[in-house]
């Protein structure tokens, strides 16, 4: 139950960022946050494909913070099977992905590519809601090619016990680009007995201010490139008061996770690829974000990336402004 007033605020999932070893760091120092999401599970009924991601499930909460699987298929009978897994495995909730935009994924009919077909919905829904042992969250777009599918999808959704849906306000087809439609988001509010989940380009505090003047019903906000950009953002919009030393703050954050993939890579270099993903996020709170990101991208060895590290703390200031905001409405 959420009491009045308290908003609560999502991690969104990050395919190759807000992975386990993330998740642990994140929570470790940042405070604010209530449910965070896997990226999504998808092909698991051939075995291997969740062995090779088996540390993804070992926890159900980081520091207390619940996690909710994510699956995306269009398969009732893989659904089940991750949520029986997920169920035996401790969790509470599992999370269906009908939003990712990209073009191999949307083509097959999954992800945002499903949501022009509200009887095919309906029909993976039918099969799996009776059986499911746990709660079952949808994470949405507003459509693939029109904000009209989602209203076609709201009664659908309306037959099912689902704990909440959470909407990217975006189409697929516009991937990342363009504005977040908060008129098409808006009439959706008008017509589900369902607890919707804001999603889309909140990036600083006043972002959250402004979306919640617009939708004051709304309780529960996702958030990800802009906390990504600025990992107190959180914490920022909860307890609106000034941080202390943040630039001490993050960068022992980035040396503990820099750490922790380096461990739980046993020192493979992917663990490099894994810090720049997110150095391209985090490099925007930075006062020349371009060069602080350079620095840190044509690294090759441990060696190179911890001077560049130390160069960038040296030489640039934490400013907390992250994810510039486009908004064209
Ligand atoms: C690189 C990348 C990977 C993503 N991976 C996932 C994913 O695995 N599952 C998912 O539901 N959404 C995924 N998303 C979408 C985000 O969770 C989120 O819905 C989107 O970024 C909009 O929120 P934001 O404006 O707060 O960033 C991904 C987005 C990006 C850019």
């Amino acid at each position: 139950m959420d009491l009045p007033g308290k908003d609560h605020i999502y991690l969104a999932p990050f395919q190759g960022i807000t992975t386990h070893v993330f998740r642990e760091v994140y929570t470790r120092y940042f405070t604010g946050t209530d449910k965070l999401f896997t990226a999504f599970f998808s092909g698991i009924q051939s075995s291997k494909s969740l062995r090779s991601r088996q540390k993804e499930l070992e926890k159900t909460h980081h520091n207390g913070v619940p996690v909710v699987p994510q699956i995306l298929s269009k398969e009732g009978d893989e659904i089940l099977l991750f949520g029986k897994l997920c169920h035996e495995l401790g969790f509470q909730e599992i999370n269906w992905n009908l939003g990712c935009p990209f073009p191999r994924v949307a083509r097959k009919m999954r992800g945002s590519g499903l949501l022009p077909y509200p009887v095919k919905i309906e029909e993976i829904l039918d099969k799996v809601m009776p059986v499911l042992p746990l709660k079952l969250s949808i994470k949405c777009r507003l459509g693939y090619y029109s904000p009209e599918e989602i209203i076609a999808l709201l009664p659908v959704f309306d037959r099912f016990p689902l704990s909440e849906i959470i909407v990217h306000a975006r189409l697929g087809k516009q991937m990342y680009k363009g504005s977040v439609n908060t008129t098409a988001f808006e009439k959706i509010l008008l017509r589900t007995t369902h607890q919707i989940v804001y999603n889309g380009d909140i990036f600083t505090g006043e972002d959250f201010r402004k979306r919640k003047q617009q939708f004051p019903q709304i309780k529960r906000w996702m958030t990800g490139r802009g906390l990504l950009a600025n990992p107190f953002l959180p914490q920022l919009i909860k307890e609106k008061k000034p941080l202390d030393e943040p630039q001490s703050v993050i960068r022992k954050y980035a040396d503990d996770l820099y750490y922790a993939y380096r461990k739980n890579f046993n020192d493979s270099l992917r663990s490099l690829n894994l810090m720049k993903e997110w150095w391209s996020y985090l490099s925007l709170s930075f006062d020349h974000p371009e060069k602080v990101f350079g620095k840190v991208k044509k690294t090759k060895s441990f060696n190179d990336y911890e001077e560049a590290v130390n160069a960038v703390f040296e030489t640039h200031e934490w400013t907390g402004k992250g994810m510039k905001t486009n908004r064209t409405e």
